[in-house]
């Protein structure tokens, strides 16, 4: 008996699949495997992998309630899309004809949000802050969390703010106004924002664009962006350093609202903003505990639903829940291919659920010396400001990050740390000075393996990670990926 949290139809398709007692089997993005960046439906290759791992579903979750979202979407004057109406329609558009007997249950949008991160979270009771662009109506949400004594999970909702007014609608259509692509590259405003000054941009985008800070509630409805020509007078990356400034601002204030409840200092942070690492870095100072699952976005709510549906704690052990490269982690291979070349592939058992590489389907290199981002550039060609990540030793960190009050570890790259050497390790080193850190723990993990030897051939505790992908591609997925990979960038892809 098992159940298939899906989430798709909008974007990120995600599918989960949880047993009875509580494991994960199985967890992915469909855009691994259409090559779609961030497909919103199901594909063949994603539905093989299902039926691999889910012989024996019995029920379908799914992230959100259609007709609710609908009702929005009258609301926003959108229209009304009548093949979205029911979770039934919304579920059978995604599986076809497959588990067509299987009774199907739908849950609140920002609910599957909180229940993906407080099932997956070590926490018995916590404060969960879920901040996302838009789920059917909600945009930011409060809950109390914890299980009562049949170890069932119960969700209490202490605030909320509803659409238009939302930090991530203001985000997106702050990437949107810098000539980005929202809902995509909202990751490359927050690097932009390092380049620029926020002193003008962020005091103007205050008075223009906020009501009220507190209530997090805008002026306009910013669903459809920016008007035409918004501060054209500055440069775009004093406008991305201005939304990155009152974006920490408005999350800010939503913490200490949270924190305000008194229910728990466990922290659960959810919801498609959380993966501003940036802006986390200012989040630990509120709660004594946070817990972010490695995939807080739309795709991660499939194992949300899947989680409500269960109604109890998630057995979480790491994020690698997606399609299998079958072998032992490739060590030596790796180790290699660094020593003589400084720069190697890697694909390797179960891939990343989550938006983040992190070392199954990782490109890797030495991040020492000052040459190695440009290579690394070249191979990736992507803009020469955006900095890579070190994935480093979790009991050496401190050592060369310090890292922001509430963080002692970052085991899924969820926040940047200024580090302490930017000399020896430029490659690593953004801007303004900060890495996005990757810690790993003595978690017997391929990648740990990997630093340990790596460290002890050369004194260094980290490496450079960003993800194995074709540009434009989402992350490499089975073989034939890195088979392509190896041939058009000319790195050797280890499984
Ligand atoms: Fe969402």
């Amino acid at each position: 008996m098992s159940i298939l949290g899906i989430s798709a139809g909008f974007h990120d398709a995600g599918a989960a699949i949880v047993d009875h007692r509580g494991e994960i089997l199985f967890a992915a993005h469909s855009e691994r495997y259409s090559k779609h960046k961030h497909d919103e439906n199901y594909c063949l290759g994603l539905l093989e992998d299902i039926r691999q791992h889910g012989a024996d579903i019995d029920l379908v979750a799914y992230y959100e309630r259609p007709f609710v979202k609908q009702l929005r979407s009258v609301y926003a004057g959108q229209g009304f899309n009548w093949h979205q109406f029911t979770a039934g329609q919304a579920v059978r558009r995604q599986l076809g004809r497959n588990y067509h007997n299987v009774p199907i249950r739908s849950f609140n949008h920002h609910l599957s949000h909180a229940a993906g991160g407080f099932q997956t979270s070590p926490f018995e009771k916590a404060t969960v802050v879920v901040i996302d662009a838009i789920g059917e109506f909600d945009t930011v949400t409060i809950w109390g969390a914890e299980y009562d004594n049949r170890g069932h999970a119960r969700y209490k909702k202490l605030w909320g703010q509803r659409y238009p007014h939302s930090v991530g609608l203001f985000y997106s259509a702050a990437t949107k106004h810098v000539g980005l692509k929202p809902l995509d590259e909202e990751y490359i405003l927050m690097g932009m924002a390092a380049y620029g000054s926020s002193r003008e941009t962020a005091k103007r985008m205050r008075l223009d664009l906020i009501d009220s800070e507190w209530e997090v509630k805008f002026r306009d409805n910013l669903h459809l962006g920016m008007v035409t020509k918004y501060l054209s007078d500055f440069p775009d990356f004093d406008i991305a350093a201005g939304a990155q400034e009152l974006a920490e601002d408005l999350i800010l204030n939503i913490m200490i609202r949270a924190r305000n409840f008194k229910w728990s200092s466990n922290l659960v942070y959810t919801g498609g903003v959380a993966l501003n690492c940036s802006a986390n870095r200012r989040i630990g100072g509120y709660f004594d505990n946070i817990w972010i699952m490695p995939n807080p976005g739309d795709a991660g709510s499939s194992l949300g639903a899947a989680a409500l549906a269960h109604g109890g704690r998630l057995n979480w052990r790491n994020a690698f829940l997606g399609h299998d490269i079958a072998g032992p982690y490739p060590v030596n291979a790796i180790l290699d291919e660094l020593v003589t070349r400084r720069i190697v592939g890697v694909a390797s058992g179960r891939a990343e659920f989550g938006p983040r590489a992190l070392g199954n389907r990782s490109l890797l290199a030495d991040p020492r010396g000052p040459e190695i981002k440009d290579q690394v550039n070249e191979i990736k060609r992507r803009q020469k400001f955006r900095p890579f990540a070190p994935v480093i030793l979790e009991e050496l960190v401190d050592h060369y990050f310090d890292m922001p009050s509430g963080w002692s570890d970052s085991r899924y790259m969820q926040v940047v740390a200024p580090c302490r050497h930017p000399d020896l390790f430029p490659a690593i080193v953004h801007h303004d000075g900060t890495s996005r850190v990757q810690t790993v723990p003595k978690d017997g993990s391929g990648i740990r393996q990997l630093l340990e030897k790596w460290y002890v051939m050369t004194g260094c505790p980290m490496l450079l990670n960003t993800s194995l992908n074709i540009r434009g591609e989402p992350m490499v997925n089975d073989r034939s990926d890195a088979d392509r990979f190896e041939m058009l960038y000319g790195v050797k892809v280890c499984s």
